[in-house]
C-alpha cells in the first residue's frame, strides 16, 4: 500500500481520550508471541498517541503489524494538517518501527527525544535527521499550545532511553511501558469493563516478565508520578486508565518491591513419569484439607515460564518439586529457577521436594539457587522421594503440610 501526505479518504478507527488529544493506536489479535517468547493468548494493542492543538504531536509511533491501522489512523486525525513533533518515549521496535515512515509522510515534523534516543534511532535507522531533532531532558517543557509536555525520565522501564511525557494542562501522563498490560484492547478505557482492571492477571504476567527486572526503577517512576496530578494515564500497551488509579498504584508498588500480593501457595512442579507430580498433587490436596484456601499447582513442563513468573509475584508461598537429571536439575525446572534470578525476584518462602532413584542431587540445586536470591526463605524441611512415593514420603509431606500452613499465619 502507498501512503501518501495530505487528506485521505481511508477507514481511521480512533477514539478521542480528551477533546484535543486522540489514540491512534491499534490491535493485535494474530499475534502469538510477544517479543517471540511470550505466549499472548488475547493479542495486544500497541497503542499510539496524537495531540491537535497549534502544534500537532503524535506520541510513539507502532509495531510493523499494524502499520497500515496506525498510518490511517495518523493521517485520518490529522485530516489534511501538517505534523509537527513525532515524540519518541520509547525505543523498543514494537513502538519505534513506523518512524522512518513517518517521517516521510509528513517531511516537515521534528523528532523530539533525549540523547540516548537518538543515539539508538541511529542504531535502528540510516536517516538523515539533520535539522529535524529536538533533544529534551528531565524537565524540559515541549509547548504545543494549550498542551504543554513536561518530560519524565523513567530509565530502564524498560530501556535506558524511556521517559515519559506530563501533559500539565489536561493532566494527562503518557507513561510509556509503565501501567501496560498484555491483551488486546476490547474497549479502550479501563471503566468501560467491570471493576478496574480489564484482566489483572495479563497486567501482572505483562509487569513481572517485561519490567519485573527493574523494581527498583519503577519504584523511583513512582515517586516521580506521586508528585503529579494526573486524570489520565496513556500506556503504549493496554488500557487507558481515568479511574482506579489508588490500586492501579498500589498493585505496581507491591510488585516493585517484589513484595508478595496474597498469602497463597502455588505448587510448581516438573516430572518425566509421574512421580514427583504424585507428591505435589498429594501436598496440595493435604494443604487444601489443613484449611488453606485457593492453592495452585502448575506442570512446568507444560506451562510457559512467564505464567509462573507471574504467580510468585503473586503469591507468598512457593513449592519446588523436580527430579534430578543429568545428575543436576531437570531442565524445565532449571529454565524457572534462571528466570527467576534472571528477573531479581525476592522474599518469597519456598519449600522444597525432590526425587532421584540413585542419586538425588534436584533437591540441593533448588535450595542453592533459591538462597542466592534476596530475602529467600526455606520452610520445612526437605523432602526426597527415592522413585515412587512410599508411605514415610507421606509422612515427610504431611510434616511438610504443617509447616507451610504454619508459614502462612
Ligand atoms: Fe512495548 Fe518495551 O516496549
Amino acid at each position: 500500500m502507498q501512503y501518501r501526505c495530505g487528506k485521505v479518504n481511508r477507514m481511521k478507527n480512533t477514539r478521542n481520550v480528551t477533546d484535543g488529544v486522540v489514540w491512534i493506536g491499534a490491535n493485535d489479535r494474530r499475534i502469538s508471541l510477544f517479543e517471540n517468547m511470550f505466549p499472548l493468548d488475547r493479542g495486544v494493542s500497541y497503542n499510539s498517541y496524537l495531540i491537535l492543538d497549534e502544534k500537532t504531536a503524535v506520541m510513539d509511533t507502532a509495531d510493523t503489524a499494524v502499520t497500515g491501522q496506525f498510518l490511517e489512523n495518523v493521517q485520518g486525525t490529522l485530516d489534511g494538517r501538517p505534523l509537527d513533533y513525532l515524540v519518541v518515549n520509547h525505543m523498543e521496535p514494537d513502538h519505534c518501527a513506523n518512524i522512518e515512515t513517518l517521517l516521510r509522510l509528513y517531511p516537515e515534523a521534528k523528532v523530539v527525544g533525549n540523547a540516548k534516543t537518538f543515539q539508538m534511532i541511529g542504531q535502528f535507522y540510516d536517516m538523515d535527521l539533520m535539522g529535524r531533532t529536538v533533544t529534551v531532558k528531565e524537565g524540559d517543557v515541549l509547548d504545543l499550545g494549550s498542551h504543554k509536555l513536561q518530560f519524565v525520565f523513567a530509565p530502564m522501564v524498560h530501556w535506558p532511553e524511556v521517559m515519559m511525557a506530563y501533559d500539565q494542562t489536561e493532566k494527562i501522563l503518557f507513561s510509556a511501558d509503565a501501567f501496560g498490560s498484555f491483551g488486546a484492547l476490547d474497549t479502550l478505557f479501563n471503566d468501560e469493563q467491570d471493576g478496574a482492571f480489564a484482566d489483572l492477571a495479563e497486567m501482572r504476567r505483562y509487569f513481572s516478565n517485561i519490567v519485573g527486572k527493574y523494581g527498583p526503577q519503577v519504584q523511583a517512576v513512582l515517586k516521580k508520578a506521586a508528585g503529579l496530578d494526573i486524570q489520565l494515564i496513556c500506556p503504549l500497551h493496554g488500557q487507558v486508565w481515568r479511574s482506579g488509579f489508588g490500586e492501579l498504584l498500589e498493585k505496581h508498588d507491591c510488585w516493585s518491591r517484589y513484595e508478595a500480593e496474597e498469602k497463597a501457595v502455588v505448587i510448581f512442579y516438573g516430572s518425566m513419569y509421574g512421580h514427583t507430580a504424585e507428591a505435589a498433587e498429594l501436598l496440595a490436596s493435604m494443604l487444601a484439607e489443613a484449611g488453606v484456601a485457593g492453592v495452585k499447582v502448575y506442570d512446568v513442563s507444560r506451562t510457559h515460564v512467564s505464567y509462573l513468573i507471574s504467580e510468585i509475584f503473586r503469591c507468598s508461598n512457593l513449592v519446588l518439586a523436580a527430579p534430578t537429571y543429568n545428575n543436576g536439575l531437570y531442565g524445565p525446572m532449571l529454565n524457572l529457577l534462571e528466570d527467576m534470578k534472571a528477573l531479581n525476584l525476592q522474599n518469597r518462602k519456598v519449600s522444597i521436594i525432590e526425587n532421584g532413584t540413585w542419586a538425588p542431587q534436584a533437591g540441593k540445586i533448588m535450595a542453592e539457587m533459591i538462597s542466592s536470591l534476596k530475602g529467600m526463605e526455606l520452610v520445612g524441611e526437605k523432602v526426597t522421594v527415592k522413585s515412587a512415593l512410599k508411605g514415610e514420603q507421606r509422612e515427610a509431606l504431611l510434616r511438610l503440610c504443617g509447616e507451610i500452613a504454619e508459614s502462612l499465619k
